[in-house]
């Protein structure tokens, strides 16, 4: 492990020291200006293009500028802000080279690596995506016309020219020469723990293309991000892509929400709504009739490699803390990107012109409501392979349940802490899997307590209000650290009753929510 740590940090290097050389004026990305599509003599169809989202305002968001001097290992490298290796394999000709300003085609194509997390991003400008070259299922099928599909169907593979980067004369490269040799792909994109890491595969097949020769029959002229999915239908790992995206397109500096490719042949799933909320389209890849021309292609690495599962082996220690305290004073051991990630993610289900803290109650003469929302794990169908019935984690579900509401009836009906105002304790049954995504977050960000046993389910934390806090059933053989670090990440209010097997104590859980509660109503009471 060491070498291999050793041995990419070198490599980097010194692709970044040449790269010195030439930056940074090839790779001024957002200065050039962008043709509006290709001229008519190369037969394109040009298409009206929706116009792109713009970014939600989120109180959290704080700039994703590149420093080149932050240091490896910070949390603010470790959240996505340290892609600080900027890689050009391809670069475009100097604009006095070019033949021609107004119709140039001269393609280009970066990586930037990130010495913190180990994976890259890459980008290209100019380049063809050929269909014919990617051997993966359709995709967006209905669940129950593909019972039995494989996995590995659904995974894409690829020939040489998948992707293809163009150019025109007077480029550094000549056509149909591929941009990455085996050890650039292992220096920016390590294999790390995934036994099948497409994006490597997808970066050995990236050649050029003589521009003159290809004849797009679509052209895409805004910025595309393109994701592969792996475990599409469980929203942790669903989140640990949304959070790839996320960063990807602020790295890159993205003025607003891209269009987004699924380079994955997966079938429908409850969180493609999800992606749809965020992004300015979502497109299956096989969708598309090939080729598929991209003004500006950005590939988001595997959710593998984001902060969000990586979590699991990390050693970092990044306390959550408002964006605020930070801008005023930074500090290398917090962070404010996963609230950021999480208001994000809300937002883009909140209608434009809202930010998601509007959702406290407007009515003040209501009696404070404080929400337990009980995050109930359930049989569903998740995907071609799955059996539909989840693994036992929480034997007396419903008891629990059951408890927590005679607990509530009993605490709304109680003078709590000083007697000037009452509290209405409610719980919700998170039916979740029964219901859209969007009646999912609408919950979640109504809730004040999160509870539930151990499962993908509890990820809904990362979107709930700053103020509201978890309550984690755990047991002993799903003992692991995910919900607790998310919250830690986030600086959120986290309790976990850890028991013996799959039963839990209700007294225990009476007992926690009654701490839970008092600190809620403390702050509650108070505003
Ligand atoms: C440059 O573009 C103009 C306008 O599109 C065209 O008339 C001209 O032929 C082009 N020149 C070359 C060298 O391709
Ligand atoms: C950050 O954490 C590291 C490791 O725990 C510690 O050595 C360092 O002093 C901390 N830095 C600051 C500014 O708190
Ligand atoms: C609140 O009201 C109850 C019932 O009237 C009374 O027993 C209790 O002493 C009061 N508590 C405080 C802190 O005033
Ligand atoms: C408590 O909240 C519930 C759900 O919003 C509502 O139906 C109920 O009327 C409230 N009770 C009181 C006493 O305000």
């Amino acid at each position: 492990m060491d070498k291999w740590v050793k041995r990419t940090v070198l490599i980097v290097v010194s692709l970044n020291i040449l790269q010195l050389f030439v930056y940074p004026q090839f790779w001024s990305w957002t200065s050039l200006s962008w043709p509006t599509g290709f001229s008519g003599d190369k037969a394109s169809v040009d298409v009206e293009e929706p116009q792109l989202k713009s970014w939600p305002a989120i109180p959290s968001h704080r700039p994703w500028t590149l420093n080149k001097d932050l240091q490896t290992f910070s949390c603010e490298a470790y959240f996505g802000n340290g892609y600080t290796d900027v890689v050009p394999l391809l670069k475009a000709p100097k604009k006095s080279k070019r033949l021609n300003n107004t119709d140039d085609l001269s393609g280009s194509f970066q990586c930037r690596y990130n010495p913190t997390l180990r994976t890259s991003i890459c980008e290209g400008k100019h380049v063809v995506m050929n269909l014919d070259k990617i051997e993966m299922s359709k995709g967006g099928e209905y669940l129950e016309k593909v019972i039995g599909r494989g996995e590995d169907a659904e995974l894409p593979q690829f020939s040489t020219g998948a992707f293809e980067v163009m150019v025109t004369q007077g480029s550094q490269i000549p056509p149909a020469t591929p941009l990455f040799d085996n050890g650039q792909v292992d220096s920016l994109m390590p294999q790390g723990q995934v036994s099948r890491h497409t994006l490597r595969d997808l970066l050995k097949t990236v050649r050029t293309v003589d521009a003159s020769t290809v004849t797009c029959a679509r052209t895409v002229v805004e910025p595309t991000l393109v994701v592969t999915r792996f475990e599409y239908a469980n929203l942790f790992h669903t989140s640990t892509d949304w959070y790839s995206a996320y960063s990807t397109a602020r790295v890159v500096g993205l003025k607003s929400r891209p269009h987004l490719i699924f380079l994955d042949g997966h079938c429908k799933s409850p969180m493609d709504d999800g992606w749809e909320a965020m992004y300015t389209t979502v497109t299956y890849a096989k969708h598309f009739t090939s080729p598929v021309c991209f003004e500006h292609l950005i590939f988001a690495p595997l959710g593998y490699d984001v902060p969000l599962f990586k979590n699991i082996a990390s050693t970092l220690n990044c306390m959550g803390k408002p964006a605020e305290e930070l801008a005023k004073k930074a500090d290398p051991n917090k962070t404010s990107r996963v609230r950021e990630f999480g208001e994000f993610v809300a937002a883009s289900f909140e209608p434009e012109g809202t930010t998601p803290l509007d959702a406290e109650d407007a009515d003040s003469a209501k009696i404070p409501e404080v929400r337990v929302l009980m995050v109930r794990r359930e049989d569903y169908l998740a995907h071609p392979r799955h059996s539909g019935k989840p693994q036992t984690r929480l034997s007396n579900e419903l008891e629990v349940l059951e408890a927590l509401r005679s607990w509530a009836k009993e605490r709304s009906s109680t003078y709590f802490e000083d007697n000037q105002s009452l509290l209405n304790v409610t719980v919700i049954n998170g039916v979740l899997a029964h219901m859209t995504l969007d009646q999912q977050m609408k919950a979640v960000r109504g809730a004040d307590v999160l509870v539930g046993a151990h499962g993908a389910g509890l990820t809904h934390l990362v979107f709930a209000k700053p103020t509201a806090a978890v309550l984690e059933i755990s047991s002993p053989t799903y003992r692991r650290p995910h919900f607790q670090t998310m919250s830690y990440w986030q600086g959120r209010d986290y309790h976990i009753i850890n028991m013996d097997g799959s039963y839990a104590d209700t007294i225990q859980v009476r007992r926690v929510m009654d701490q839970i509660l008092k600190d809620i109503s403390a702050k509650k009471l108070s505003s």
